[in-house]
């Protein structure tokens, strides 16, 4: 099969601030180009994925390895889902600790276990096992992500209250399309500021914060993690796709009912194995950007879509 590669990230669905709205933007901008040069090269969709969402792990405008929000014990604990299309084979973590890249993690579980899922004090266990590199909590962290908690401490606001008001911050994700027809997801986040300890969210349950079908395409969700598992939001848009929905339909379908249900918001990035791609939000703002077909789009507000020729990129 000779298919034109597609990839779309996101850098979370939430209320973002001016201060951070170029660094989102630009941010999701190069994890797309990265992640596309991996494709233009070859690479697989597992590869261009797991390859985009580090860079944005590694970025610290965004909730995810640097940058991650922090719990009610003002820790970090991470999620993190990477989903391959072509065999529904499938690696998530959940509430690890000290890994600054846990989607690379997240595809160690899936190359390198029996298990979907692994969780908590076992899998830091696994990864120690794997050499997965490990980094002081403290260099995870950031000046904003301390802000934030210390605010919600401050006003002892509930997350569903502040993630329902559009102020949460959150989480990371990528879709591809290879040029052999194959689709992958990956999500990774921090959660939610002020979480319990031990809190897992939507991002790495499987069907919930992504899933990757070559039959149908593949999904990466971002938003208030209870409302996105109680809809399982990633497999609803595939579901709706599988009815006859174009994915931009089928995504705003999927958010819609999800507000309409549980009254939750969020985010979502989809393509669908014949390659049409949308990104979808219920938030204020979610930062995103696309390439196919030699064209780089992107946005941030409601109804932006920008676009620039990737003719100087190579
Ligand atoms: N969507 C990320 C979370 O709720 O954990």
């Amino acid at each position: 099969m000779n298919c034109k590669p597609v990839i779309v990230v996101h850098g979370g669905a939430w209320a973002i601030p001016d201060c951070l709205a170029e660094s989102s933007t630009d941010g999701v901008k190069s994890a797309a180009q990265q992640g596309f040069l991996v494709l233009k090269h070859g690479g697989s969709s597992l590869q261009a994925v797991e390859s985009a969402v580090r860079i944005l792990e590694d970025n610290p405008a965004f909730d995810a390895g640097h940058g991650a929000v922090l719990n009610a014990d003002g820790k970090v604990e991470l999620d993190a889902i990477i989903m391959d299309g072509r065999n529904l084979s499938v690696g998530s973590v959940s509430c690890i600790k000290n890994i600054a890249n846990p989607i690379t993690f997240a595809r160690s579980v899936l190359e390198k276990t029996p298990h979907a899922m692994l969780t908590g004090e076992g899998a830091n266990a696994f990864a120690e096992k794997m050499s997965i590199p490990t980094v002081p909590t403290k260099e995870l962290v950031t000046e904003h992500a301390i802000k934030e908690w210390e605010q919600y401490q401050k006003y002892n606001q509930s997350v569903t209250t502040l993630f329902n008001t559009e102020k949460a911050h959150d989480t990371v994700g990528a879709v591809a399309m290879d040029s052999e027809g194959n689709v992958a997801c990956a999500t990774s986040t921090g959660g939610i500021t002020n979480k319990m300890v031990g809190r897992t969210g939507d991002s790495p349950i499987i069907g919930s914060g992504g899933y990757a079908d070559n039959f149908v395409g593949a999904v990466s969700t971002t938003g208030h993690g209870e409302s996105i598992m109680k809809v399982t939001l990633a497999r609803h848009v595939l579901f709706n796709i599988e009815r006859g929905k174009s994915p931009k339909d089928a995504a705003d379908q999927a958010l819609d009912y999800m507000y309409n249900r549980v009254h939750g918001r969020g985010g979502l990035i989809v393509v669908s194995k014949t390659g049409e791609w949308s990104a979808s939000f219920t938030t204020k703002r979610m930062a995103w950007a696309g390439i196919d077909g030699g064209v780089l789009s992107y946005g941030l507000n409601p109804g932006e879509h920008f676009q620039v020729s990737l003719d100087n990129i190579r």
